[in-house]
């Protein structure tokens, strides 16, 4: 009699033996995918850090944390988006593309995945403080096709502020560089930095560079809308990307 023509060949013991044994068959595919996951895994625990460090970004000053809750308590990340990506109809649009280390003291980022809105991750320094107070109490008063929702209670409820310097030393934790002298002068910095010409200005402007004056129109202390437009104006001005890509262009 001719052999039968399901006899395996001798050289597929292995191949018979793990497709008709499942156990086997996963034990294999296991092994095979964490050879996978070694490869591209384990590299990276020998990286110190998977962000590369760029020169300008510092963590938020106390009123910009305070404002930058308040973005997340009012779903604002629903329609806006803080990522420009290196596309060339984005570039233009928006500017320099978002790199990694703009938002590596975001806990959490606020990339989002939603344009309802334009993207604002470089809307700092795009309009004033005015328009920005305008347009969050009534968006129609200053763009009048706008679909966005008005938040004029911002302006009459005063700020709560007491838990940041609590979020500081938490952040801190996470890795956000706060300095003891920054968390120690939360208050007195979210405070400065709220009111028109007001007496510690120098100091925020020197531990937070950058950080814009709210010039608040209160008059019975910081408002969540101040919060808010200073949270705004950081957005995107951190780096001089001028600088980096001169720099860029020498090597
Ligand atoms: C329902 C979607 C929606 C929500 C929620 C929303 N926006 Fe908007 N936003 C828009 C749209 C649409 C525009 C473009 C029209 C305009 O300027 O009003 C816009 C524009 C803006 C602009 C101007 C951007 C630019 O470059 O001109 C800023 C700043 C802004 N929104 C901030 C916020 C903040 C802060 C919040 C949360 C308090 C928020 N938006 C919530 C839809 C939204």
């Amino acid at each position: 009699m001719s052999q039968s023509p399901h006899h395996a060949p001798a050289s597929g013991g292995l191949q018979k033996l793990l497709e008709t044994n499942s156990i086997l068959m996963i034990v294999g595919i296991l092994l095979l995918v964490s050879i996978g996951g070694i490869v591209e895994i384990v590299p990276l625990f020998y990286l110190k850090n998977t962000i590369e460090k760029v020169e300008g970004v510092r963590p938020y000053s106390p009123l910009e944390l305070a404002g930058y809750n308040i973005y997340i308590r009012e779903g604002c990340y629903v329609c806006h988006s803080q990522m420009i990506r290196p596309l060339r109809d984005e570039v233009e649009r928006y500017g320099h593309y978002s790199l990694a280390a703009e938002s590596m003291y975001d806990h959490p980022f606020q990339w989002g995945s939603k344009r309802t809105g334009p993207d604002i991750a470089r809307v700092g320094g795009k309009y004033s403080n005015d328009w920005q107070r305008d347009h969050l109490r009534n968006p129609r008063a200053v763009v009048p096709p706008s679909i966005m929702p008005g938040y004029p209670f911002l302006a009459a409820t005063p700020l709560k502020a007491e838990q940041i310097q609590q979020q500081m030393r938490l952040l801190r934790v996470v890795g956000v560089p706060y300095t003891d002298e920054q968390i120690e002068n939360a208050g007195a910095d979210l405070l400065a930095q709220s009111a028109p010409d007001a007496p510690g200005a120098a100091e925020v402007a020197a531990r937070y560079p950058n950080a814009v004056s709210a010039d608040s129109p209160s008059k019975t202390g910081p408002t969540e809308e101040d919060a808010l437009v200073v949270y705004l104006q950081h957005l995107g001005v951190s780096v001089d990307f001028k600088l980096y890509d001169d720099k860029a262009n020498v090597r």
